[in-house]
């Protein structure tokens, strides 16, 4: 999908199909009421007729009359005037796109980013309608052997602005581009199957994107790990034939010796729950146990891409949690890069496991500020659902500015307290600590866990159980939280 901004006005803009706004009670936008003199009253009376009324996201598609300059025309509804939302906005470009599905029309103009929508600015309008046709084109068929007949044709979305707007809208065009490449990339990663997405295999990843941007890589195998001490990283790891890897991908695109920004993605390929196993029902979803670190793959890719003056680092502990001989047990202690001890009271609360190894080595490089993702606790859905990430950090500052890029971006999360007390529940009788807290307020405990190996630097940590995949009919990666995270790296640099 290609993504350009364009500032011809409707009555002189040629293209395969217009789409216009209508607000309710069948008043024209101004892009529509353009079109409407150029080409002979057909948009009100179409109206007239009672054919499109501007309910929110009820569309109209129709061939445009000879003579007008656009081959079709969908009206879309957007409601009242002065109280389009930003998702009656996100749902007008959606329902537009539907429209056109079935048509094999191979290029649309969108006339929407005129559209007062709130307090948002033009950056926001263009970045959404991007993000909004990602998603509603994607698809993932590469392990089917008939494609779908269904596949959009679609390839180009043009969004149209005044040419006082240009210079603005380049930038915002650029990273909607960037972002939904990066959250295809994300989805595609977290949809392939445990049998193919293994750690081995997301390291070649890795480094394809690695190459492709030019980013420099490194890949720790078993050896390293073991130098490292990473004791309780690989006490997940040795459940399992596949080996563990641990990724480490910098981006320099800021001053040398400016301090990174470290991302930190959980990279379990598949969550049996190992020894603690998981019961039968949809475990495999679990095999979207990576989306955390796809993610961090994904925003590597495009931060590149944007150039952003910054230095990051992306780190990835990855391995599969499965039952087996040489498997963690329940009541087993292991010993993580740390020094601190671990009693692993569930086997099934691995993420944590392979996370806290990270976040100690995270510590070599000085960083500004760390940010881990996760797909860590079923508490969390249960907490937030599917609307919003989990966020918890040891640093207020650090946490506003990850809600923030949430609210900017779309990809929103939501703060749970992260109070010392709730240290208590990971007391252990024989260890430092133990890798569960109990049912009560279990994505925080798990965080509290986290917290333990994050005292060196500022931390944030996002819980994405919730918002990484769908579940049901529309079962699918949703390539969050690149956005957000994208959209927190962007803000760094006018700092
Ligand atoms: N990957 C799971 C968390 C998860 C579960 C995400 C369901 C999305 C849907 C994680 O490794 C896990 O199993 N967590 C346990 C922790 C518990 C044993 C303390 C959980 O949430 O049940
Ligand atoms: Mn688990
Ligand atoms: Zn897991």
């Amino acid at each position: 999908m290609e993504f350009s901004i364009k500032s011809t006005s409707p009555d002189k803009h040629k293209t395969a199909c217009a789409v216009l706004g209508i607000y309710q009670q069948r008043k024209l936008t101004p892009a529509a009421r353009a079109l409407d003199q150029a080409a002979g009253g057909i948009v009100s009376e179409l109206l007239k007729r009672g054919d499109c009324d501007g309910k929110p996201g009820s569309t109209l598609l129709v061939q445009a009359p000879a003579g007008a300059p656009c081959e079709r025309i969908v009206l879309v509804g957007l409601g009242k005037e002065k109280e389009v939302s930003d998702n009656i906005y996100c749902d007008a470009v959606r329902a537009a796109l539907k429209a056109i599905g079935g048509t094999g029309v191979r290029e649309v103009s969108s006339y929407l980013a005129e559209v007062q929508v709130g307090q948002r600015d033009l950056d926001w309008k263009i970045e959404q309608a991007a993000l909004v046709a990602g998603e509603t084109l994607y698809r993932f068929d590469q392990l089917k052997s008939e494609k779908d007949d269904a596949r959009p044709a679609l390839h180009k979305l043009t969004l149209m602005i005044t040419a006082a707007e240009t210079k603005a809208a380049e930038a915002a065009v650029a990273r909607g581009q960037a972002i939904v490449k990066a959250m295809n990339l994300a989805k595609d990663l977290g949809n392939l199957p445990g049998n193919i997405c293994t750690p081995t295999y997301l390291a070649n990843q890795a480094k394809a994107v690695a190459k492709a941007n030019g980013l420099k890589i490194q890949v720790l195998e078993q050896k390293d790990l073991e130098k490292l001490g990473m004791g309780s990283f690989l006490s997940v790891a040795k459940g399992s034939e596949q080996p563990p890897r641990f990724i480490v991908m910098h981006y320099h695109g800021g001053a040398k010796g400016e301090r990174p920004v470290v991302l930190v993605g959980k990279g379990i390929t598949f969550d049996s729950g190992g020894i603690s196993l998981k019961p039968g029902a949809e475990m495999d979803e679990m095999k979207y146990d990576m989306c955390g670190a796809a993610s961090v793959l994904g925003s590597m890719q495009a931060l590149a891409e944007l150039a952003l003056p910054l230095n990051v680092v992306g780190l990835i502990p990855t391995c599969e949690n499965l039952p087996s001989g040489r498997a963690n047990k329940p009541g087993d202690i292991v010993t993580s890069m740390s020094g601190q001890t671990i009693e692993v009271l569930n086997t099934d609360a691995e993420g944590r496991l392979i996370l806290c190894d990270a976040l100690t080595y995270a510590e070599r490089f000085d960083p500004a500020a760390v940010i881990d993702i996760a797909t860590l606790t079923g508490a969390c859905v249960i907490a937030l659902g599917h609307v919003v990430s989990g966020l918890l950090a040891n640093d207020d500052d650090l946490a506003r500015e990850v809600f923030q890029a949430g609210e900017s971006s779309g990809d929103r999360c939501w703060q749970l307290p992260l109070h010392d007390d709730y240290q208590e529940q990971l007391k252990s009788n024989f260890a430092d600590m133990a890798n569960i807290g109990g049912r009560p307020a279990g994505t925080i405990t798990a965080s509290a866990f986290l917290s333990r190996f994050a005292k060196k630097y500022k931390w944030a940590h996002l819980d994405v159980a919730g918002t990484a995949w769908k579940s049901g009919k529309e079962k699918g990666g949703t390539g969050r939280p690149v956005p957000l995270l994208v959209h927190f790296l962007a803000g760094r640099v006018k700092k």
